[in-house]
């Protein structure tokens, strides 16, 4: 059997609360394959970003394992870069220093002068060149978004997580941001594992969409989308990816408990 660079097998996982144990990952296994791209679409409050934090070493699963290149996930790893909806700039660093601050605290083999002119290369590449020097509060929410893109990247990590990156953007910087995305892997080779609400985002980042049924999530339905090597956003408007699209709501719409699971698309 190959091994996808990112494994979860069988993992399950309950939050103890107050009120008892409240599961919320039940007996997941999925295989991201490196260089791959898949997006985990799921009810509100499924247990997305609780996957996350397992796939970067945050959290441990209560049964069940989580791999690595093969390696169980024992802890944080430099290997993984994220980025969330909310971009978490610091205000009293300018943008540069914001995108190097990863290289502080992760083990690099890069000059102090290497570090700097990698990070100016990535800002230019998401379209900053111009603002290294400016305060987050300077920068519009799309371009906080693209400066915390190149946070995540500075690293060179093998795996980056975006947990719903995009979900506070309006529709048309959000687009721009998609297409940046697929400029950013040709450029910066990863594995991609994307939450969103946005089923068209995940239509047009991922390779594989996994539709996650509501709490305690399991692996409701994996869809492949192929979406490598796309650019242009007109491919969402095709048949194809319509009818991909209709296919996935229903399937939130099982997932959500709105509709019955008889009611699937082949
Ligand atoms: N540290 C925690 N302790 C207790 N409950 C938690 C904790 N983190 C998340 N939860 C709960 O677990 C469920 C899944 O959370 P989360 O993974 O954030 O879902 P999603 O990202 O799909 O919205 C939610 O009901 C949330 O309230
Ligand atoms: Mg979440």
């Amino acid at each position: 059997m190959s091994e996808g660079l990112i494994e979860l097998r069988g993992v399950s996982l309950a939050y103890r609360t107050a009120s008892g144990p409240l599961p919320v990952l039940d007996d997941l296994s999925i295989s991201v394959p490196e260089g791959g791209f898949t997006a985990f679409v799921g009810p509100s409050g499924c247990g997305k970003s609780t996957l996350t934090r397992l796939i970067a070493g945050l959290t441990k699963p209560d049964r069940g394992e989580v791999r690595l290149h093969g390696e169980p996930v024992r802890g944080p790893r430099p290997v993984v870069g994220m980025a969330f909806q909310n971009p978490v700039l610091l205000e009293w660093r300018t943008i540069l220093r914001n995108v190097l601050l990863p290289l502080e605290i992760t083990r690099t083999a890069l000059s102090k002068r290497e570090q700097e002119a990698r990070a100016r290369r990535l800002l230019a590449l998401v379209g900053l060149e111009g603002f290294e020097e400016k305060r987050p509060s300077e920068l519009s929410g799309g371009m906080r978004q693209r400066a915390s893109l190149c946070r995540a990247l500075i690293h060179q990590p093998e795996i980056l997580i975006l947990d719903e990156p995009f979900g506070a953007l309006d529709a048309f910087t959000r687009e721009d941001l998609w297409k940046l995305m697929h400029e950013l892997k040709a450029e910066e080779p990863f594995t991609g594992v994307l939450i969103t609400h946005d089923l068209r985002e995940a239509v047009f980042l991922a390779d594989e969409v996994v539709v996650l049924s509501g709490r305690p999530a399991k692996v409701q339905r994996r869809v492949p989308s192929g979406a490598a090597g796309r650019r242009d956003i007109e491919h969402l408007y095709t048949a194809e990816s319509v009818a991909l699209l209709n296919l996935l709501r229903r399937e939130i719409e099982i997932a959500q408990g709105r509709a019955p699971a008889g009611s699937r698309a082949a």
